[in-house]
Parts: C-alpha cells; sequence; structure tokens
C-alpha cells in the first residue's frame, strides 16, 4: 500500500479538523554534522492548534470527529495533573463546541494557588479538572485506577441524566486516536520520497504506545525498511507490548485492512526513563541543552527530550551506524519547561 492509498481509507473515517498538516519536516544540519548522521526532525510540535502543539493533535482529530459523530456533548479524558494530551483534548474541545472534563493524577503534586504549565493552561480555557491525589499507603497504579474509576462513576451520573459523553482513555490511545498515526506514517514516509531521502530510523518518546502502534501499523501497511525506535518514559510491565501490538491490529481492523502486525514490528527500549516518569533524567537533560543550544529548538524533559537521550546514545554507542538518515519525531510537550521544578531538575538551576 501506498501513502495515498492509507491517506483514502482514513478519508472514510470522521475527522475534526484540528492542526495544520503535513507538519514540517527538515534537516538539522548542526547536530547531524556532531553527531555523524543525517538528522532529520519531524515537528509534531508544530502541529496547532495553538502555540502549544504536540503529538495528541493528530489523534484527536479522529476522536474528537467521533464524539460529535456520536452526538457527544462532554468528552472525559485522564492523565497526570501535566498532561499534554489532556491540555489537547481541552483545546480541541474548545474549538468544537465540546465540554472538557479532566481527571488527572497529582504524580507531581500541583500548588493549587500557582499553577503552572499545562494544568494552569486547562483552567484557563475553563476545563472542567478533577485532580486525584495519591492517598498514603496507595501505589501510583492504585490511584490510577481510582481515578479511571471515579470518571467511570461521572459519566454514568451524566448519561442517567441524558448527556451524552465520549470517554478518551489516557494519551488518546484508542483505536480511533491510533488511526491518527498511520496517517502521521503514512504523511512522514511521502515527505521522505519527496526529499528523496531513505529513512534508515525512526526515533521518538513511547507513552501509552498510540503513537508507536499507529507508526507500526502505518509502516507495516508501506513495507518500508525504517526501523522505529520507540523510548519509553515510563515502566511498561510485560502485557504492555502485546496489548499495543492489539492495539494496532484492532485499528487496522477498524480501517478494513488486514491485522499484519507482530511483536516484532515493536522496538521498544526502556534504558532511558529513570529515575521515573515526570522525574528528569542527566540524559534527558543533556539532550535538552544539545538541541537547544546547537539548533534553537526545544525539548522537554518528560517525553522529547528522553527520547532524544535514546538516539543520541544509540548514535554513540553504534547501534546506529554513521551517515545513516535518522528521524527524530519532536511530539512536543515544551510546556513542561514552564512546569514544577520537580519536574525540570537542573534545568530550571
Ligand atoms: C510530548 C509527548 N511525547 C510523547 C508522548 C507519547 O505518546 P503516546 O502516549 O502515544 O505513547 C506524549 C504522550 O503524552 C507526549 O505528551
Amino acid at each position: 500500500m501506498n501513502s495515498e492509498q492509507i491517506e483514502k481509507l482514513l478519508g472514510k473515517k470522521d475527522r475534526a479538523s484540528l492542526g495544520f498538516y503535513p507538519t514540517p519536516l527538515y534537516k538539522l544540519e548542526h547536530l547531524s554534522k556532531d553527531l555523524g548522521i543525517h538528522l532529520y526532525i519531524k515537528r509534531e510540535d508544530f502541529s496547532g492548534q495553538s502555540l502549544f502543539g504536540g503529538n495528541k493533535i493528530r489523534k484527536l482529530e479522529y476522536l474528537i470527529g467521533d464524539a460529535k459523530r456520536q452526538g457527544a456533548e462532554y468528552v472525559f479524558t485522564y492523565g497526570a495533573t501535566q498532561s499534554n494530551h489532556a491540555m489537547q483534548t481541552v483545546e480541541a474541545c474548545r474549538k468544537e463546541g465540546l465540554k472538557p472534563v479532566l481527571y488527572l493524577l497529582a504524580i507531581v503534586e500541583p500548588d493549587e494557588k500557582n499553577l503552572k504549565g499545562n494544568l494552569l493552561l486547562d483552567k484557563i480555557m475553563g476545563a472542567e479538572i478533577h485532580i486525584i491525589k495519591i492517598n498514603e499507603g496507595e501505589s501510583e497504579a492504585e490511584a490510577e485506577g481510582r481515578m479511571y474509576r471515579l470518571g467511570k462513576e461521572h459519566i454514568t451520573r451524566l448519561e442517567a441524566e441524558g448527556h451524552t459523553c465520549y470517554d478518551i482513555p489516557m494519551g488518546g490511545a484508542s483505536i480511533v486516536g491510533t488511526a491518527g498515526f498511520i496517517g502521521g506514517f503514512a504523511e512522514l514516509q511521502r515527505q521522505l520520497d519527496q526529499m528523496k531521502v531513505r529513512g534508515d530510523y525512526l526515533f521518538h518518546a513511547n507513552g501509552t504506545g498510540g503513537t508507536m502502534a499507529g507508526l507500526a501499523a502505518g509502516r507495516k501497511l508501506i513495507d518500508s525498511h525504517m526501523k522505529i525506535v520507540s523510548i519509553d518514559v515510563m515502566f511498561h510491565d510485560e502485557s504492555y507490548k502485546m496489548s499495543r501490538v492489539q492495539l494496532g491490529n484492532d485499528t487496522l481492523r477498524w480501517l478494513g485492512v488486514e491485522p499484519v502486525l507482530t511483536a516484532d514490528d515493536f522496538n521498544m527500549d526502556s534504558s532511558y526513563y529513570l529515575p521515573g516518569y515526570e522525574m528528569p533524567s542527566k540524559g534527558g537533560t543533556e539532550a535538552i541543552k544539545m538541541m537547544a543550544e546547537k539548533e534553537g529548538l526545544l525539548l522537554d524533559p518528560v517525553y522529547s527530550g528522553k527520547g532524544f537521550a535514546g538516539l543520541i546514545d544509540y548514535v554513540r554507542t553504534g547501534k546506529v551506524a554513521p551517515g545513516s538518515n535518522v528521524v527524530f519525531l519532536h511530539t512536543g510537550g515544551a510546556t513542561a519547561l514552564f512546569a514544577e521544578k520537580e519536574i525540570l531538575g537542573e534545568l530550571s538551576v
């Protein structure tokens, strides 16, 4: 299948127009020279609709399209208090006249009298915000489960009153959201073809895995030789990989295509996320400084900084051969540079 055929398939689905596509793809000359590779950047951070774009807008085009098709009045979603996905969902809802409701886990406790980063933007856009604090003796996973339960109970109450709600999981990692990155891969392939560049590697930061599953599915449909390297930004248990294979395959089924993905289509690397989610790492800080000082571009400490740290390490350790054509997917998130200092670490001093 080629890019145009994939775009035709996606064209049959409901879609809200939120972003500005294609997002730019171009070469980073200084870092290419320093790293001894041909380094290209795909600017998903430039996706629109506001100044604070990111990879979620591409997913939200289909999610919000689906919500409107279902006649939804409210859109619920979940994440950390500094969630990029939650903030971009609020933007999308406001543009499309839907009411956003957020259930947010306080992994880093916000100062509710001095809101920062995405939480500040959520508040300015008037989202209904429910902050779930982690209780003493409760694990993060348990608190997350409680957050989802509270959200579902809220939906049940509203539906009993006759309202229609659309429920989006964390990161927009549903079948509908994942479809966005099948299109994202097709778009990238078309740009590389136009530039006459044979992509060898695509690096990106991996969280809930919707971006990864969509990219992997797009790659498989196109039969591209480019290797996708997904740098984890959080701990994932054993079942995660198989659940992402299934998410990719279910998305292909939803598009009326044979489910062709296997575990071999996913290359996840969990060597770069420690000390943990929303906790700054030495490698991430170095990667952010390097991108900022060499190219005048801003990454973030939670996602894209750690993703880029993985790329740098792969080059330095020879896992990526000199002279390779490497694409870095800038997934956004720079609002975290204005978040709590626990998230920023050494960058803020
Ligand atoms: C800036 C940024 N990069 C990468 C990701 C990871 O995307 P996904 O959740 O689809 O794995 C996210 C998700 O929240 C993000 O906000």
